[in-house]
């Protein structure tokens, strides 16, 4: 699909807000993956499409998690999460974008997992350090993502839970996955 086209579709499901933190994603994102040799075009539409189901109402989303047989741990956690695996389906569904790299980039983009590929690695950390963010610590987070993919995810994924957790939220066992993955990744330990 067309940037363009992709964009009018977005911009029909957004606030003004949520638009622009998706421009400000899909700049991040095709940087990324120019650094990290990943192919653009699929950054740039996972990115694109990332927030698609942002604004569903939760019960709707909720519907679409037992309906189509979603992760249904999902229910149980904030509904914050939920748009991610709604979107990637809804996606497909309404938008016709079929590209199983992209959709799975859409899907994962909130909780991580265990085994990102490299394009669902990019999604997540331009959603987290796009030029709109500002938080403690997302200067780190860049300066990270310059040098190394996985350290800047590894990163991302340990203060997502240092902050749920400082908020006494339940953390999503895929963000944990992910987080030990990328450890023991580090420490040279396959699991
Ligand atoms: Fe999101
Ligand atoms: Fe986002």
């Amino acid at each position: 699909m067309e940037r363009d086209k992709a964009l009018q579709l977005v911009k029909a499901q957004l606030t003004e807000r949520r638009y622009t933190h998706t421009i400000g994603v899909m700049k991040t994102a095709v940087q990324l993956a120019k650094k990290y040799h990943e192919d653009e075009k699929k950054a740039e539409l996972a990115a694109i499409f990332h927030d698609y189901a942002k604004f569903r109402p939760a019960d709707e989303m909720k519907q679409i998690i037992v309906d189509q047989q979603l992760d249904e741990r999902l229910l149980a956690f904030h509904s914050e999460l939920w748009h991610a695996p709604v979107g990637a389906y809804l996606v497909e569904k309404e938008a016709g974008i079929r590209d199983s790299d992209v959709l799975g980039a859409i899907r994962f983009h909130t909780s991580g997992r265990a085994g990102m590929s490299k394009l669902e690695k990019i999604i997540y950390l331009a959603d987290y350090i796009e030029p709109g963010r500002s938080f403690p610590g997302v200067e780190e987070a860049r300066r990270l993502a310059a040098k190394n993919l996985d350290e800047a995810v590894l990163y991302a994924a340990g203060h997502t839970i240092q902050f749920l957790a400082g908020k006494q939220q339940a953390i999503f066992p895929e963000t944990f996955s992910l987080y030990n993955d990328l450890i023991f990744k580090k420490e040279g330990k396959s699991i």
